[in-house]
């Protein structure tokens, strides 16, 4: 094990200086997937244990991972004296979903634009879109080319209109974060790791900000934790989305190490044709979670990295001495737009 660089209470103490609302339900469940792992020693396959970290549980509007994002989003744009949010998201986008839903506990309005959303069905995450009540703008796929100038000029009439826009899209902060969220997530982590005792920790999730928070946690108490994250999609460079953050995020939080590249052993074999596009193997994924330990995934991002952890085991390139967690982060309405590839 590397040396400490800092304790469990120095890190917490460097998250717990940013304003912080409860919106999440923390600390979510780790919990082990006995008859998963059993299936697949049935499949003649050595397969570690297998837990799942639960963060499709935090409770916001049906659970995921940017519940704890915006614990810290909402009181940054609250203090600031912002009223109004203005978000530019893809039409079944989860973030979309948990924004609406934190704006309506912040009292903020919230105005949302959705692209290639136009004559969608209304389903899945838009269906809770509305119910949440998020002002929406569905636009079509000629308009969703130039989004940004639309939110543009939506928010310079606003603001005319005497409002105070917050335009995520247009700060750092948001994309950051996220990552201040799952530092938090790695303390709750590293309690339930030590109360089971686990060794050899090696956890799976989407190569995102919200792994990049564990990574956090990791690198600055100096745990023996690895990482591996899986990508989804093709258009999302994770150097543009994740890497060039390294610093951002360990300035914003006054850290002493931040991650690098070389900390996550990333798989991006696993997209199939492309974002929103289900592959037979997240197809399988999706059904062996359910139908073993009643894990529910979602079809774009957690299908994705349990069918590139079923691989790895099938494969060998885990070894039977590793603990393996899954970083469930949620998705869930999701799955109801997928309903006829899934039934099928
Ligand atoms: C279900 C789910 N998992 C993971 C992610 C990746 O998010 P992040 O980069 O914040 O970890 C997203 C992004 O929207 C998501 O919806």
């Amino acid at each position: 094990m590397l040396t400490s660089t800092l304790t469990r209470e120095e890190l917490a103490a460097r998250i717990d200086a940013f304003p912080r609302v409860d919106i999440a339900h923390t600390p979510t469940p780790l919990e082990e997937m006995t008859r998963l792992r059993e299936r697949l020693q049935e499949e003649g396959h050595t397969a570690p244990p297998i837990y799942v970290k639960r963060e499709d549980m935090t409770g916001l509007a049906f659970g995921g991972n940017k519940a704890r994002h915006y614990e810290f989003e909402m009181p940054h744009v609250v203090d600031q004296g912002y009223d109004t949010l203005i978000n530019i998201m893809d039409y079944h986008s989860n973030n979309a979903r948990m924004t609406a839903a934190a704006a309506n506990k912040a009292g903020l309005r919230y105005i949302l634009i959705l692209t290639n959303a136009a004559h969608r069905k209304v389903q899945g995450n838009l269906l809770i879109d509305k119910l949440l009540g998020a002002e929406l703008h569905l636009l079509d796929q000629f308009q969703s080319a130039d989004a940004n100038q639309y939110a543009q000029d939506l928010k310079s009439q606003l603001e005319a209109e005497g409002a105070k826009v917050y335009w995520l899209q247009e700060h750092l902060f948001p994309r950051v974060v996220g990552m201040a969220g799952f530092i938090r997530c790695g303390l709750e982590l590293l309690d339930q790791i030590n109360e089971l005792g686990l060794e050899n920790v090696h956890i799976y999730g989407v190569a995102g900000r919200s792994l990049c928070g564990l990574m956090l946690t990791a690198k600055n108490l100096g745990l023996d934790w690895r990482f591996t994250g899986v990508t989804v999609n093709y258009d999302m460079p994770l150097n543009e989305y994740i890497f060039q953050h390294a610093d951002d995020i360990k300035e914003l939080l006054d850290l002493p190490i931040t991650f690098a590249e070389s900390d996550m052993r990333v798989l991006d074999q696993f997209v199939g044709e492309g974002y929103g596009i289900m592959t037979a193997e997240v197809v399988e994924a999706i059904k062996m979670s359910a139908q073993t330990d009643a894990i529910i995934l979602d079809p774009n991002y957690t299908g994705t990295v349990m069918a590139a952890l079923l691989n790895e085991i099938r494969e060998a390139n885990v070894t039977p001495n590793e603990t393996i967690i899954f970083l469930h982060t949620g998705g869930l309405p999701a799955l109801f737009t997928f309903a006829n590839e899934l039934a099928r």
